[in-house]
């Protein structure tokens, strides 16, 4: 009788050992015997081997490409500031391995293009952790908008705010290291999760307005404090998304602006048919005057960091399971710069 062949774990490899590699991409490794964490690798070498030693993970660096040489992973979780998604995503690609990358995928839509034609030269996987479209609820929804429960949907409002909730940590409030504020940290997010249930729409032109009011003044809040001198993005953005069908998406971001709640993160639809809200997933409609509900989840899905990363991992190993790949990430660094390029010159913005 012949015995198994014992498969090796797949190496893993996380660059910027900060709170949301912690958090979300090493707990999430933690949770599978075929996976192996090798090495970790952070500007601060401090911070990378404070975060090997309580991760259980052999090597630590500082230096991303001696690590990929060193350690030879398989996978790679790049981590870092928004800056270097770039450099590190391309020279994880080119070292031949399978990349999540946090969000945004980069800083420009023309690095975006060129860490997906680099993905596909190498044949790798390429994935961004927008996670919010692995939740429960959104694959419900986009399950619904593919069988036409809501018919033609021609207006979707998604909503990325915070009363007071300039991030205390990292460089956030720096636009050279992240290349904006609250649209590319956050709004970007609800964008995403709309154009996923929306199913990737083909868009027209787009129009933003921003503003930097209170991220300039205030200096602490829900998720610490800001040095308000430093604060260099914009602290709130309103724009519209014009389709090629004429149907438009209302985003709106902010990290700081007076509303009553103290975070607010949904997406709205509305279309022919019916309605729907996204987090908890719900769709609607209207007999004579009465609110009638058609599909609905008591609660949102809060697991949905953890979808995000499975189906990178998941994917990697062969199976059928869709990511938030190289193509998509391309098409939202666009919108978020033509967002940007409109707020800027004050006026539409085409995209071609
Ligand atoms: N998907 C999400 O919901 C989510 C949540 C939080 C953060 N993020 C993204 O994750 C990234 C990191 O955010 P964070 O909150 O963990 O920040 P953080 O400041 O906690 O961690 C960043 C780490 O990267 C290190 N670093 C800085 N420059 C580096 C370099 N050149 N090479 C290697 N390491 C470097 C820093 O020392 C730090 O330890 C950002 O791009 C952010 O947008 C995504």
């Amino acid at each position: 009788m012949k015995s198994a062949t014992a498969v090796a774990p797949l190496r893993v490899a996380i660059i910027g050992a900060g709170q949301v590699a912690e958090k979300v991409h090493a707990s999430y490794y933690a949770t599978r015997s075929d996976l192996r964490m090798v090495a970790v690798c952070d500007s601060r070498l401090e911070q990378a081997q404070a975060f090997a030693a309580k991760n259980d993970i052999g090597g630590s660096y500082d230096d991303v490409r001696l690590m990929l040489q060193e350690a030879q992973p398989d996978i790679v979780s790049v981590c870092s500031p928004n800056r270097f998604h770039f450099e590190h995503v391309m020279a994880a690609l080119e070292a031949g391995c399978h990349v999540m990358c946090e969000k945004p995928p980069a800083m420009t839509p023309q690095q975006a293009d060129e860490m997906r034609q680099m993905a596909r030269k190498q044949g790798k996987v390429l994935a961004y952790d927008f996670h919010h479209r692995f939740s429960l609820d959104a694959q419900l929804l986009r399950k619904n908008m593919q069988a036409g429960a809501l018919g033609e949907v021609y207006l979707t409002t998604a909503t990325a705010l915070r009363r007071s909730g300039v991030p205390g940590w990292g460089v956030f409030t720096n636009k050279a290291m992240q290349g904006g504020g609250p649209l590319i940290d956050i709004g970007i997010h609800m964008l995403d999760a709309a154009m996923f249930v929306l199913g990737f729409p083909a868009v027209r032109r787009v129009m933003a307005h921003s503003f930097q009011k209170l991220g300039t003044v205030k200096q602490s809040g829900q998720f610490g404090e800001w040095d308000p001198t430093q604060y260099t993005v914009e602290d709130a953005l309103f724009g519209i998304i014009e389709f090629q069908s004429g149907g438009l998406l209302r985003l709106d971001t902010s990290f700081v602006l007076n509303i009553a709640e103290q975070s607010q993160m949904n997406v709205s639809f509305c279309g022919e048919k019916a309605g729907a809200t996204l987090f908890p997933a719900h769709v609607y409609n209207d007999v004579d005057g009465e609110l009638h509900t058609l599909v609905q989840r008591e609660q949102a899905d809060d697991n949905r960091h953890f979808r995000s990363m499975e189906a990178f991992v998941n994917h990697v190993q062969g199976e059928p399971v869709a990511i938030a790949d190289g193509d998509q990430g391309f098409i939202i660094q666009q919108l978020v710069a033509a967002l940007y390029a409109s707020a800027e010159k004050g006026d539409w913005v085409e995209i071609c």
